[in-house]
């Protein structure tokens, strides 16, 4: 019996989106045992039957091409912008997955879509998730695709600016991608030889960044390349988001609507301060060292482009095996990296948990031990 697959990308793009749609579409035709259809943008396609035909032409093309030929949103099926008005289109969504006969729908995404493809599993769907993200952070899987490439990127950007750096006697501070989690700014700097890597899970303490710098500077070494993840924070900033997500959680468990929401316009605030951290942190180091100092943010040039060998070949892993489960009727699951091996974690192990950097893992070890200073 011919099993009809449907596929979305959603969420942020990522490096490798369109080798992994390639291999779960050249795996399910080459079984001639499925169809697969994909949906436009993510979940907004699958609400407005926004759909692509994804026969072996259109396959055929895209392995090293960079975002995804399916366009991707940041839309959530439970709350979705429809005119003027956020709506719940949940029901929408599960209507049209059964118009369009689905025996099953690949939601493709990070943290985010993980949560919400978990959410329309429970509406009673055949859901299959891959982790995708440049920021490595979806919990319970070894690694996201796309996490390879932007970490090269960032380190071509690391390795540029170190001569104009060396040249000019300067500090370079450069913001590297990650959201929440250290994974980008501490690959790219490590790969990069960073004199200081700033990431939020070791937050830091400007003096101490700046004395790195001057110890630098004693040695006769006038330049110094700082990797700041950009949800890096200082010591202070740190206590102040840890006790709002404390009060968050204890709103939470008590049910207090009225203290939920205080809480969240208080987290709002504080994130719209935290926006231009990396622009204070490269005039406080200037201050103190009095080395000129310059900020590179390198933004959304680290999602574009051809993904690397390793992400093409983990997207095609991760593809193939989704096909795999596909065939033996497992769902509500993520395919996730175990080593060399593919696995299928269900999806209420995976959401709710993210993937930070643990303070003592072996890069940050080894970086220190090459006398990378971590502003701590
Ligand atoms: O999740 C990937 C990511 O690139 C994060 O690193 C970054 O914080 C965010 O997306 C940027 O989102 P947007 O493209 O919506 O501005």
């Amino acid at each position: 019996m011919n099993k009809h697959i449907g596929i979305l990308t959603a969420g942020g793009d990522s490096p490798g989106l369109n080798a992994a749609i390639r291999a779960i579409g050249k795996s399910a035709l080459s079984s001639g045992r499925m169809q697969i259809v994909g949906f436009r943008d993510g979940f907004r396609g699958l609400m407005e039957n926004r759909t692509m035909r994804l026969d072996r032409e259109v396959l055929s093309s895209i392995l090293t091409r960079g975002g995804t030929i399916l366009g991707t949103s940041r839309d959530k099926p439970h709350k979705m912008v429809v005119g003027a008005e956020v709506m719940d289109m949940t029901d929408v969504i599960c209507d049209n997955y059964r118009r369009h006969n689905l025996d099953v729908l690949v939601c493709i995404g990070g943290g985010g879509t993980q949560k919400n493809a978990y959410r329309l599993a429970q509406k009673g769907l055949n859901i299959i998730t891959l982790p995708k993200t440049i920021d490595n952070d979806v919990a319970m899987t070894d690694v996201t695709f796309g996490f390879h490439t932007a970490m090269e990127i960032a380190t071509e950007a690391i390795d540029r600016l170190h001569s104009t750096a060396h040249s000019h006697h300067r500090i370079i501070v450069v913001e590297i991608m990650g959201h929440k989690a250290g994974w980008l700014a501490l690959g790219a700097g490590v790969a990069g030889g960073a004199d200081i890597i700033l990431i939020p899970e070791i937050p830091y303490d400007l003096q101490s960044a700046a004395n790195a710098i001057r110890k630098r500077q004693l040695r006769g070494t006038n330049f110094s390349i700082v990797a700041v993840a950009e949800g890096a924070l200082n010591i202070e900033d740190s206590k102040i988001l840890h006790d709002l997500q404390t009060k968050k959680a204890k709103a939470k468990e008590a049910n207090d609507s009225k203290g939920r929401k205080k809480v969240a316009e208080a987290l709002q605030e504080f994130t719209k301060r935290c926006k231009g951290n990396t622009v204070r942190l490269t005039e406080e180091l200037e201050k103190l060292t009095g080395l000129e100092s310059r900020l590179t943010i390198l933004g959304h040039y680290q999602r574009g482009g051809t993904p690397s060998a390793a992400d093409r070949l983990l997207s095609t892993r991760l593809g193939s095996a989704c096909v795999g489960y596909i065939d033996q009727g497992i769902y509500g699951v993520m395919v996730a990296v175990d080593g060399n091996k593919t696995k299928a974690v269900p999806l209420d192990q995976v959401i709710g948990k993210k993937n930070l950097v643990p303070p003592d893992h072996p890069w940050v070890k080894s970086a220190r031990d090459v006398g990378t200073c971590f502003g701590d």
